[in-house]
């Protein structure tokens, strides 16, 4: 090759990565859930649970308060009316704040700009997040498994905190595995 144009390209290559390297962080920031959300960790019991019940928890936990305590590790457990479970990001895809599981209304309810999110699915149905297009308008859902005595294990995150999840054509029901 030329060397002008080995001079060239060293330069293209140069500015490429002035450009591209400030983001990197906010790249491993969106996925960095993701390339945590593998660990098999235990929630509650079933008989934890009624229906209408809920529990607050932070996963994947590491036992220090500062890291679980971080809004993108908050998660609610809920039991449906109808017994089903359902495990949803704390984190509202409007604009991060903690939306608060209802127990009277069986919503999620963010106290920052009003967002409501369903039970069944985690869908906003009101608010700006409910205005925001597909997927950005559902919170992640947590993928979980029941175990022979009645153990709720987190196994993993479907969608991506703080961002939502492609809900169109999935069943929250096939995110609950019987082992
Ligand atoms: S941050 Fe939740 S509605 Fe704005």
């Amino acid at each position: 090759m030329p060397p002008r144009r080995l001079l060239l390209r060293g330069v293209l290559t140069a500015a490429l990565v002035a450009v591209v390297s400030p983001f990197v962080h906010v790249i491993d920031f969106f996925y960095r859930r993701e390339a945590e959300g593998v660990k098999r960790q235990k929630i509650a019991n079933m008989r934890d649970l009624t229906p209408g019940g809920f529990i607050y928890f932070s996963y994947p936990q590491t036992g220090d308060p500062k890291i679980d305590n971080d809004p993108f590790r908050q998660f609610v457990l809920i039991m449906t009316e109808d017994g089903q479970l359902r495990v949803y990001s704390r984190v509202c895809v409007h604009l991060w704040c903690l939306p608060s599981y209802i127990q009277t209304r069986r919503q999620l309810i963010c106290p920052c700009h009003g967002s409501i999110y369903r039970e069944e699915d985690g869908v906003a149905i009101e608010g700006p997040a409910a205005y925001q297009s597909y997927p950005t308008n559902a919170l992640p859902m947590g993928k979980i498994e029941v175990d022979g005595n009645g153990d709720i294990w987190m196994v993993g995150v479907d969608g991506r905190i703080g961002y939502g999840r492609e809900w169109h054509n999935i069943k929250p029901d096939e995110l609950v595995r019987r082992v």
